[in-house]
């Protein structure tokens, strides 16, 4: 078999460029290790920029996204028993809408169903060769082995794939900052505890109180990295959250039974380049952010709109110009983005050590809550770069 693209990964990423190639009239041929079931049992982020909502606009997926989203003009800081309200709006002009990654997903996957685009879930063994000359993708399914022959391929398969891992070790440079702690996660069904996020420090840790919907909740807390789900009732997941968050917004916890549980490790990771011969990467195969700034999905969005754009240019107008480019043009985003969520992890969590680091961190915090500048800047970052 021959294709132009082959994607590896049908995270958001890979489904996203699927669907803008797809429109472009490029052919592409999607594969992923796991089930679609498994892939939309995972929960991940809940936060989009104005410039990814746009991308999912003109990737003709957003119908659903601009009925049930929901914009949000501001975010929350509690920091020493009271809330700040960073205005979003105000600040920049700008609003973010929380829509699950799990829809966006969805959005995507149906999107492709209709569209008749090729995809293999539960693709096993997937292999790159000759990266740099003429790229083919072999996988396995249902015991039978397939090869593939094409002009390149997208390596969307996350953190843990095997695109950056099929490099050869000395063409990567890899930057890499790890945290002494992970965030645990509950997803509940009652109504959000506040109209906006909000995002508390507190001697205690870290928490976030976030929603899915105006039915739907998601909350974190900061743990540590030796606990597991099975040791966080609900009961003792909300009491903690609880002590964190503050007791206005503690009081509104229902006893209702959580939908899912899980622990995500933080971690700050960049792989450069993005290009190796005819392998691209994009998304969680290239970087990493702390969830904290909530940047993970939107970053792995302008990677697959600037490689479709490159694609879309060497398909229409012959033109390798794009191409070139993609890596740094991606990098340039990628390292704000890396810089504003480090910064947002290390101003709201509790870090273990030196107190002269804690007292930076208290000064920072003061200081971000009295002067309209740091907001400002805060609020930039926050709604997203431009594109
Ligand atoms: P992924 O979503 O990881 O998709 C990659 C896909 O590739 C997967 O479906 C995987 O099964 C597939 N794959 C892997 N290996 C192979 C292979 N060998 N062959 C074929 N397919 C393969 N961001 C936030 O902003 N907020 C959050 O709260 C948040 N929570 C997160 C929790 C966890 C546990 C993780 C891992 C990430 C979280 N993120 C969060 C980050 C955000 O979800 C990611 O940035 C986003 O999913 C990136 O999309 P992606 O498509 O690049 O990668
Ligand atoms: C979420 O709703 O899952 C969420 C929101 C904001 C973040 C991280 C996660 O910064």
């Amino acid at each position: 078999m021959r294709i132009p693209v082959v994607i590896v990964g049908a995270g958001p990423a890979g489904l996203l460029l699927g669907q803008l190639l797809q429109r472009a009239g490029i052919d592409n041929l999607l594969l992923e290790r796991r089930s679609p079931e498994y892939v939309l049992g995972r929960i991940r982020a809940g936060v989009l920029e104005p410039g990814t909502v746009e991308v999912l606009e003109h990737a003709g997926i957003a119908q659903r996204l601009r009925a049930e989203g929901m914009p949000h003009e501001g975010v929350e800081i509690g920091y020493r028993g009271s809330r700040h309200r960073i205005a979003l709006k105000e600040l920049t002009g700008k609003v973010v809408t929380v829509y699950g990654q799990t829809e966006v997903t969805r959005d995507l996957m149906e999107a492709r169903a209709r569209s008749g685009a090729p995809g293999v879930y539960e693709a096993e063994d997937v292999t790159l060769s000759d990266i740099g000359g003429s790229p083919r993708v072999t996988y396995r399914h249902q015991g039978r082995v397939h090869e593939v022959d094409c002009d390149f391929i997208a390596g969307c398969d996350g953190f843990h794939g095997v695109s950056r891992r099929s490099v050869p070790a000395d063409a990567v440079t890899v930057f890499e900052r790890q945290y002494s702690f992970g965030w645990l996660g509950v997803l509940a069904d009652f109504a959000p505890l506040w109209s906006e996020l909000i995002y508390a420090a507190s001697d205690r840790g870290f928490a976030l109180a976030s929603m899915r919907s105006q039915t739907r909740v998601r909350c974190y807390i900061q743990c540590s990295l030796q606990d597991s789900p099975g040791q966080w009732s609900d009961a003792r997941f909300w009491e903690e959250f609880g002590r964190r968050i503050g007791g206005d917004i503690a009081a509104r916890i229902p006893e209702v039974p959580s939908l899912e549980k899980s622990i995500a490790p933080l971690r700050s990771f960049v792989a450069e380049p993005l290009r190796f011969g005819k392998l691209f990467l994009a998304g969680d195969a290239a970087h990493i952010v702390p969830p904290t700034g909530a940047k993970g999905l939107n970053l792995a969005v302008s990677d697959v709109f600037y490689l479709y754009e490159a694609l879309r240019g060497f398909y229409r107008e012959k033109s390798e110009r794009a191409l070139e480019q993609y890596s740094a043009r991606c990098l340039r985003r990628i390292w704000r983005a890396e810089r504003f969520s480090w910064w947002m992890t290390r101003q709201l969590h509790q870090f273990p050590g030196d107190g002269f680091d804690g007292r930076l961190q208290q000064t920072e915090i003061e200081y971000l809550l009295e002067s309209r500048a740091a907001q400002e800047a805060l609020a930039e970052n926050y709604v997203g770069l431009p594109l």
